[in-house]
Order: C-alpha cells, then structure tokens, then sequence
C-alpha cells in the first residue's frame, strides 16, 4: 500500500500531555495501526521528529519507542525542508513563540490548547498562519469523549426538543503536595507561569457549547483561589497565584443557559470528573467521558417535595443508558487523525486557530467578569 509520509515536529513531547495522549496514545498508535487510512486505500504515516529543552529525557524517551531523529534546536527542525508539521504541547507560555517561528518556516501548525494565554495573540496567530496559507488547528479533545459524542447524537435526533440549560461540574481534588504529591505540574498554579483554571479550562468549555449548543453571548463569573499556598515538585512551598475554582453562567445564543463549575478543589461524588446535565423540553440527558444517560418526559417520575419522610425514589435508577453503537477511539488520536487527513487535502478541519483565538477569548472574558463583579458579553472575535 502506498503512503504519504507527513514529518511532524513534536514540541514538548515529555510533559504530560506532549508523551502520554499525543505520542504514545495518538501518534505511536496511529503507526501501530499502519497509518491513517485514505479512502483511495494509501494511507498517511506519521514521522516524528522530537523536540525538547532536556537531552537526557529526550535521548531516554528516544530510545525507548525507537525514535533516532530528536533535536534541542527548534529552529534547527524548522529550517529542514522534510518536515510538514509543527506541533506543540509546550507549557502555554511557550507557545506564541515557537508557534511564531514555525510559521515564519511555513509549516503547517497542530497545538494543544489554549492558543496563546491573551486573545489578541491568540487571534494574531490565527491571522499570521491564514496569511501564510498554512493548514493550523487547535486541540479540542472534549468533543471527541464517547459520553460527549453520544450527548451530541442526542442533540442530532431532536431528543430534546427545545434545549433550557446546561449544567456543567468538573473538578477534583488536586493535593497540595506537601503530605501528598500533587497530580498537576505547578505551574498550573502560578499565573506568571500561565496557569489558572480559567485559562485552562473555559477554551474547553468553549468549544463543547458553541460547537453542541451555540455561539456563547455572555459570561458571568466567580473566580477564586482556595488553595493559596502549595508545594511543588521539588518539595519548595509556593504561593498558589492562580485561580483554582471558576463558577461561571455562559448565556448562549437562543437563550440556552449553561451554568459551570470548574474546581481543583472539590471532592468528587459523581459519576464522572466532568458530567453535563442538559434539560430540554422533551427529555434530559447527563453526560460524562465515557457514559450518557437520559430520562424522556414519557418517563419522567413526580417527585413531591416532602422534607418530613426518607426518600422514597431511587431518583438515578429512573435513567436509561444511551448505548455506544460504535467504536469510540482516543479522542486527542481521532483529531490527530482528522488532522493529518486535513494537511494532505483529504478533508476539512474545523477546529483552527481562530476556533482557537474564540476559546481564549471566553477566558479572559470570564477573568473580566470575576474581577468587575459583572456580566460580560462576548463580542465577535473579528476574523
Ligand atoms: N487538552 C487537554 O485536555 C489538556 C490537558 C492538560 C494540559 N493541556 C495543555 O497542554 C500543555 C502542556 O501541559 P502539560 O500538563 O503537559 O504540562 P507539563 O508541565 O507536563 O509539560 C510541559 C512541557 O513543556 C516543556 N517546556 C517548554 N518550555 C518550558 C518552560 N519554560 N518551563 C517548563 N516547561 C517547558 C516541558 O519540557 C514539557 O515538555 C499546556 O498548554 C496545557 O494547557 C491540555
């Protein structure tokens, strides 16, 4: 079978995300399946060229998965003509530059998000790659969770009929690292580093409502840190000076009202790290990662409130489980797919970077609303 290789510069490829969803579970998987197939029966095969700041790392991680072809020298994979793509999964402060520089190198653009850590970088990147008429996209893994594809049938069938609201709660625990080790880098807690849950969390929360439920008109929200002092991974206390808990209401265009609540400090009782309950006319629907489940008005039970006796419904056992129905795939390799098929002309790619620029954009709207006390609305990211 024929295939077309694609060299893909992978940037930040031993942090978190870089090495465990876009190597090993995205690109490594795609070349254990052979490629990604085309629909003429070639296929795209992926070859990648690792880049990091750390050479002991690099050289260990090249080693391991059997990858000769790593550099430190960005610019250096840049300037090679066989290279296609630049991908980045750098922390977030280091992304406007390096992204900046592989377009200047006329490369088409894969990144994780956020885009940038302002909107108006953000959309001047998205500017800068359209004039340069390379392909760029953003990641946006969410829409491709099983819970969020089988809520998005849902929404495809008409179950609803006329969507209310949309209530999001995401979160967990994320220990301090003192007496426990914590399960995120530091920086995500020091806004001088780029963290902060807002920026993390609302360009996600931005593509789930605008690509399932509409354009976000407005935000409103409430912004904190409940945890003002850590320790990092070196065992050194810290000032925690970035937001670890968002409680926003988005207004979405049709008057659908998304209500949600983002924290790394809550204990988790639900099914699920993130679940959206959406309550339409005709029937409602809780989904998760992985799981969706519905109750139609048909079926809908009468709840009388009645504060002196025990519960007499068993309220969760009234819920039916919407099945898969299909193979649902790693949703960062699914993207990473549609990608690839994007840069070689067979297929379009929805998520660019002004889809980008928008989720950044909610972001630092939200951060506005916090610090004024006020309902902002969310203008038009011109183009
Ligand atoms: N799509 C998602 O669900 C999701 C989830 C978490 C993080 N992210 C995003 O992925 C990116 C990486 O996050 P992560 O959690 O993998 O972080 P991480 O700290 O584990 O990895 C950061 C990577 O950036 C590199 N880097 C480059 N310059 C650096 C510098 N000056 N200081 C520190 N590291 C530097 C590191 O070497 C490392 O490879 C961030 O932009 C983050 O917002 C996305």
């Amino acid at each position: 079978m024929s295939r077309h290789t694609v060299r893909i510069v992978v940037n930040g490829v031993t942090g978190r995300m870089g090495y465990r969803q876009h190597l090993l579970r995205s690109l490594l998987a795609i070349r254990a399946a052979g490629g990604v197939p085309l629909a003429d029966g070639t296929s795209i095969w992926p070859e990648l060229v690792l880049v990091g700041r750390n050479p002991t790392k690099l050289a260990e991680l090249a080693e391991r998965h059997d990858l000769p072809d790593w550099t430190t020298d960005l610019d250096a994979a840049l300037a090679r003509d066989d290279v296609h793509v630049y991908f980045d999964a750098q922390l977030t402060q280091a992304r406007e530059k390096a992204v900046r520089a592989a377009i200047a190198a006329g490369k088409h653009i894969y990144t994780e998000k956020p885009l940038a850590d302002t909107a108006a970088t953000a959309l001047e990147l998205a500017q800068a790659a359209r004039e340069a008429g390379v392909c760029h996209g953003v990641v946006q893994d969410k829409l491709f969770l099983p819970g969020l594809r089988k809520l998005k049938r849902l929404i495809d069938g008409g179950f609803f009929g006329r969507i209310l609201s949309v209530r999001g709660e995401f979160g967990y625990w994320v220990f301090e690292g003192d007496w426990q080790s914590a399960q995120r880098p530091s920086w995500n807690y020091r806004t001088a580093d780029g963290g902060g849950i807002v920026l993390d969390m609302f360009p996600h929360w931005h593509y789930v409502l605008e690509d399932l439920f509409g354009p976000v008109r407005s935000v409103t929200a409430h912004v904190t840190t409940h945890i003002p002092r850590r320790v990092d991974e070196k065992g050194t206390p810290y000032d925690a000076t970035a937001d670890d808990a968002a409680y926003a209401i988005f207004e979405l265009a049709g008057g659908i009202v998304a209500q949600i609540n983002s924290s790394w400090a809550v204990r988790v009782y639900r099914d699920e790290l993130v679940e959206f309950q959406v309550d339409g006319t005709e029937g409602s629907a809780v989904a998760g990662l992985r799981e969706c489940r519905i109750q139609h008005r048909a079926t809908t039970p009468r709840p009388v409130w009645n504060p002196d006796v025990p519960v007499t419904e068993d309220f969760r056992a009234q819920w039916q489980t919407v099945p898969d129905n299909e193979h649902f795939d790693n949703g960062f390799k699914v993207q990473w797919e549609r990608f690839l098929r994007h840069v070689t002309g067979h297929g379009p790619f929805p998520w660019d970077f002004f889809a980008g620029a928008r989720g950044v954009q909610l972001a630092e709207l939200g951060l506005q609303s916090a610090r004024e006390g006020c309902r902002v609305e969310v203008p038009e990211l011109l183009a």
